[in-house]
């Protein structure tokens, strides 16, 4: 199983175990939502920051209503039958 940063649930910022959910509750809470929050609240990237581009991308994401994705569009069953 491959990692997958938008999977709800994932650990984003090893260093200091944040995961894209934390970040999610944060932004929806947020008027003005930021990858800088993140640093505030849950010191994302005051280690290695490899974890902002990742967080950059969901907030992008997130931002235009794309990320977390609607579970009823993402389900690839019907029926029980599975495509690709
Ligand atoms: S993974 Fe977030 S600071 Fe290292």
């Amino acid at each position: 199983m491959s990692w997958d940063f938008r999977k709800p649930g994932t650990r984003i910022c090893v260093c200091y175990n944040a995961t894209n959910d934390q970040a999610l509750t944060a932004w929806r809470s947020s008027k003005a939502p930021s990858v800088d929050q993140l640093t505030k609240e849950f010191e994302c990237g005051r280690n290695c920051a490899m974890c902002l581009p990742y967080f950059a991308t969901l907030l992008n994401e997130y931002q235009k209503g794309t990320w977390p994705a609607n579970p009823a569009q993402a389900d690839t069953n019907w029926f029980g039958a599975k495509h690709g």
